[in-house]
Formats: structure tokens, C-alpha cells, sequence
């Protein structure tokens, strides 16, 4: 089976496909490099010992696109292309809205011309907003979203299953990703962001290997155990293996099906920042800040339909994750930079 992965050379779309090759899949990829470096198609590579077919090629180009599906006879797209910083997505909505929508218009276009009907999303924990309830499972309603980086998904989430319903040879798999961290125990490939990162895993990284001074820790104020707010991490390598099982799925002729990908286990910042000290021993300066806009006090996944329906579950812990990204940051301070 061949599957197109859009964006596989970014973080999650890179440890996917390790997993896709480990499985046995035959792999095309298309990613434009726009955050990403053609590098981590390399070390996949290393990694796996297999061949990846790479198209430079960015998916608003739609001849480019057509002809990426005349040449690969794929069987299904995992489509992870897309902006993906929310804060820039409120400075640049314009930009979000035409790189993220206008691409997979495009893709599900090229797709049905050449007759493939079977897409898995990536979608986020975003479009629950402040989640009208925790663990949040797939029914919590989705809310109107805080920036135009989740309306893209939520919007998104919204024409595939349109898609779906008019023509029901479609199968349509939304992911819903909590908060993907940690990296391959290679510590070839993981998380590179360009300037300062806007996430938590990837400030605390870059703090112990001296690249910031300290981690501004934005809130002690939440209603939460510790006051800092509470997120779901899950480690990528699981996250990319929810990819796999959701290929299973389609296997079966599903239609439309949502997965929250998470561990449902809520983390605090200060319980993780405890937890990457211990386990790699590297110290961690921070500072109280104040709340971040935008920021909800918990979000944490029940994880129990994507075990009951894909048989898939998170394996990894905050302690493997911390592990994983720090061997990843420490093997490459300057990321896919020499
Ligand atoms: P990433 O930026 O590392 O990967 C996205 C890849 O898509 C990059 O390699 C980029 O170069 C490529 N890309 C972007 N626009 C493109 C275009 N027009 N044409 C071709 N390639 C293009 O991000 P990631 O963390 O791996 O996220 C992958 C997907 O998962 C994204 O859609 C993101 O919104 C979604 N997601 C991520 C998170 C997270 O916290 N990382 C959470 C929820 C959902
Ligand atoms: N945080 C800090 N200091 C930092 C960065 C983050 O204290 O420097 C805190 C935040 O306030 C939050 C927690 O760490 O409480 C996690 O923040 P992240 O920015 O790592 O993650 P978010 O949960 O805010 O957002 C992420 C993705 C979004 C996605 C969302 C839900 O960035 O794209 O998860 O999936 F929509």
C-alpha cells in the first residue's frame, strides 16, 4: 500500500513516516520545506534503511500536486501540511487561512480526480477551545475557536466530512492531537522550530542547552493543582503509530470517524519542567509570568474510543518524553543545522 504523506518532512509528518516504513508501507512525500529541511528525510532514511520518494512542492501549486497523484498510484493521503502557530495565525490570518484551506482543497480535488478516496487528518485539540468538559472525549462539543489557526481546522474538520457525506466511497479520519513532545530514540529526527519556540517542550530544551536563559511559566493563578495549566502531552513516536492504526481502520471502508489522539493523563508546566529535571538531570530556570491570552487552564483527552475502535494506546510516559526530546535538542543544538 502506498501512502502520500503531505508535510512529512515537519515533526509529526517526519516520525510517521519512520513508522509507515517500519510497517511495511511504501512512502511518496510532499512538503514545500517552508518549516521543515529536506535533512530529516535523510536521517528518516538512515533511520529505516528504506528509500523515501521526496517532491519538493507546495500544495497550492495544483499542477504540481496533479501530478505528484499521475506518477504515485497512492492508496490513501495522511495530510499533516499546514501552518501551525497560533499567534502568528492571529498577526497573519490571511495567510493561515489560504496556506491551510486553499491546500487541502487542492489535495481532496487532485485526489478524487484520480479516484482516491481515503484521507486521514490532522486535526487538534483546538476545536474543543475551552472544553466544555475534561477528560474531553469526541463528543464534547467543538466551540468557536480563539484564533484563525484552529478555524482553519475546525473549518477543515468541517468540509471533510461534507466531502464524506456526498460521496460515501470516502473514508475521512480526523485526528484530534493533544500535545505531541519527545522525539525518535535515535535523537536523529524531532521537534526543530525556527526563532523562539511558542511551545513548552521546546523552550525547556533549548533552556538546558543554554540557547535561552530561563522559561517563563505563564500563569501560577489556573484552577489547577499547581495553579500552571494542564495539557495532555503525548510522545510523537505513539502519536505517529495512531497514524498506522488509523490506515487499519480505513482498511476497513470506515467513512467518516473522529480520534482524539492523547494519553488522557493531564500534566502541569511545573510538573513536567520537575519531570525533565529528574530525568536528565539538567536544571531548568523559571519565572512566574503572567497568563498567556488565550490559554485555557486544563485540556486533557479520554483516550478510550481510539482504544476501543483503532486498538491503539499511548505506551509512553512524561519520562520517556523528557528523555526523547533532550537527547534529540542535545545531539542537535542547532536542530538540522550543522
Ligand atoms: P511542522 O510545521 O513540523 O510540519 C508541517 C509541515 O508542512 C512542514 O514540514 C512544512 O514545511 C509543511 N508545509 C506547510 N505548508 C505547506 C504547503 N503549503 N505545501 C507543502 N508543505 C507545507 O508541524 P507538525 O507539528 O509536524 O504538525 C503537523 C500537522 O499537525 C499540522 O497540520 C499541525 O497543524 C497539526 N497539529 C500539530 C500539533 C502540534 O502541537 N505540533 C497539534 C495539533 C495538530
Ligand atoms: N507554557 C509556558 N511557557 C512557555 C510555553 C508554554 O508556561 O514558554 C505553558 C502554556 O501556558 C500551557 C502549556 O505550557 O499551559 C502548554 O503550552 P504549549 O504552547 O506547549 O501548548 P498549547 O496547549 O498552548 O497548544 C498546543 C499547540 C496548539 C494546539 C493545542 C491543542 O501549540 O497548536 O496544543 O492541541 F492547538
Amino acid at each position: 500500500m502506498k501512502i502520500l504523506v503531505t508535510g512529512g518532512a515537519g515533526f509529526i509528518g517526519s516520525h510517521t513516516v519512520v513508522e509507515l516504513l517500519d510497517n511495511g508501507y511504501d512512502v511518496a512525500v510532499i512538503d514545500n520545506l517552508s518549516n521543515s529541511s529536506k535533512k530529516s528525510i535523510d536521517r528518516v532514511e538512515q533511520i529505516t534503511g528504506k528509500k523515501i520518494t521526496f517532491y519538493e512542492a507546495d500544495m497550492l501549486d495544483q499542477a504540481a500536486v496533479g501530478d505528484i497523484l499521475d506518477r504515485e498510484q497512492v492508496d490513501a493521503c495522511i495530510h499533516f501540511a499546514g501552518l501551525k502557530a497560533v499567534g502568528e495565525s492571529v498577526q497573519k490570518p490571511w495567510e493561515y487561512y489560504e496556506n491551510n484551506l486553499q491546500g487541502t482543497l487542492v489535495l481532496v480535488d487532485a485526489m478524487r480526480k484520480h479516484g482516491v478516496k481515503n484521507f486521514i487528518f490532522s486535526s487538534s485539540a483546538t476545536v474543543y477551545s475551552d472544553p466544555a468538559f475534561v477528560p474531553i472525549t469526541e463528543e464534547c462539543p467543538k466551540k468557536p475557536c480563539t484564533n484563525p489557526y484552529g478555524w482553519t481546522k475546525s473549518m477543515l474538520e468541517q468540509i471533510l466530512t461534507d466531502i464524506q457525506k456526498a460521496d460515501p466511497e470516502w473514508n475521512v479520519i480526523l485526528l484530534r492531537y493533544f500535545n505531541p513532545i519527545g522525539a525518535h530514540k535515535s535523537g536523529l529526527i524531532g521537534e526543530n522550530p525556527n526563532g523562539i519556540p511558542n511551545n513548552l517542550m521546546p523552550y525547556i530544551t533549548q533552556v538546558a542547552v543554554g540557547k535561552l536563559p530561563e522559561l517563563g511559566v505563564f500563569g501560577d493563578d489556573y484552577d489547577t493543582p499547581d495553579g500552571t495549566g494542564v495539557r495532555d502531552y503525548i510522545h510523537v513516536v505513539d502519536l505517529a503509530a495512531g497514524h498506522v492504526s488509523a490506515l487499519k481502520k480505513i482498511r476497513e471502508n470506515c467513512g467518516l470517524k473522529i480520534y482524539n489522539l492523547g494519553t488522557g493523563h493531564g500534566v502541569s508546566v511545573l510538573e513536567l519542567v520537575k519531570t525533565f529535571e529528574e530525568v536528565t538531570g539538567q536544571k531548568i530556570p523559571y519565572s512566574i509570568k503572567p497568563r498567556r491570552a488565550g490559554d485555557i487552564a486544563t485540556c486533557y483527552a479520554s483516550a478510550d474510543l481510539a482504544k476501543k475502535e483503532l486498538g491503539w494506546e499511548a505506551k509512553y510516559g512524561i519520562r520517556e518524553m523528557c528523555e526523547d526530546s533532550w537527547r534529540w535538542q542535545s545531539m542537535n543544538p542547532n536542530g538540522f543545522e550543522e
